[in-house]
């Protein structure tokens, strides 16, 4: 399920761009639900990464450093991220001074580094944003070392909120949000040659948070029963979740003789 970019007589220029002051308005919102989300974002990056000291780390749509500040404070890495806005990358350095020399502007579908680089991949909150993003996914493994471990993120079409979702963004023009059912995110995985260690959903019914004007849904006060509430789902029906996140570890290469 995928909504697709308005292009050609459509596009003005009201058309949607990624900018750090949009991005950094929406992970450090007032709003509950998304201030959980973005807080949850940054948890389960770490977590399901298990970072090392000395490792080398790439995060692909690094924005402007909304996770990377959690990844570099949770272990000492040798941290690269890669991003199709430079403004977003100007704004990772301005605010994260630790990344400086790191950050490259570039497009996800072209990675512009050598096979097997690294020794983990983060891509969250992004694929669901891209042209191709199975095509990005072998671009991931790709730079990936064998054995190494990619953590990524996908939008749920079994969500409740996939459909509000779609519907909400179908006044955006230039603005694409796919959402794909996990099992097809799993069989992809596989056939890259990766074996799929942890299935883990951010949250069911807490995590986004529709506003027009002064209304919001879910309402504002309904947050902390629904926040307790998600907290007992998602461990159980993680695939009711609106973002789920996979981490999977490459095959180590075949041995010739
Ligand atoms: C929803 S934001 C997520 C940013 C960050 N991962 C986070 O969690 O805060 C999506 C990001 O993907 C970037 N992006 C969009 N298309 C891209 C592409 N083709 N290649 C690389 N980055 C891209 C945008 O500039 C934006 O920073």
């Amino acid at each position: 399920l995928s909504g697709r970019a308005k292009t050609g007589a459509t596009q003005n220029e009201q058309d949607f761009r990624w900018t750090p002051e949009y991005w950094q308005n929406w992970r450090e919102s007032r709003n509950p639900y998304r201030q959980f989300k973005s807080s949850r974002d940054r948890q389960l990056a770490v977590q399901l990464l298990q970072l090392r000291a000395g490792e080398s780390v790439l995060e692909v749509g690094c924005g402007y450093g909304w996770v990377t500040q959690a990844l570099l404070g949770a272990a000492d890495i040798r941290w690269v991220g890669v991003d199709a806005s430079a403004q977003m990358a100007l704004q990772l350095l301005a605010q994260t001074p630790a990344a400086a020399h790191n950050v490259f502007v570039g497009d996800a579908h072209r990675l512009p580094f050598r096979d097997a680089a690294f020794d983990k991949v983060l891509c969250s909150g992004v694929l669901m944003h891209l042209r191709d993003e199975f095509a990005v996914l072998a671009e991931i493994a790709r730079v990936l070392r064998p054995g190494g471990r990619l953590v990524v993120s996908m939008n749920n079409a079994l969500s409740p909120f996939c459909l509000p979702v779609m519907l909400h963004n179908a006044r955006k023009t230039a603005f694409v949000q796919s959402f794909h059912f996990p099992g097809t995110y799993l069989r992809r995985l596989r056939a890259l040659g990766l074996e799929v260690r942890t299935v883990q959903g951010d949250s069911i019914f807490a995590t986004v948070s529709l506003s027009a004007g002064r209304f919001c849904f879910p309402p504002r006060f309904v947050f902390p029963a629904l926040r307790s509430l998600d907290e007992m789902a998602v461990r159980r029906l993680p695939w009711l979740a609106y973002e789920v996140w996979f981490a999977a570890v490459k095959a180590e290469l075949a041995c010739a003789y």
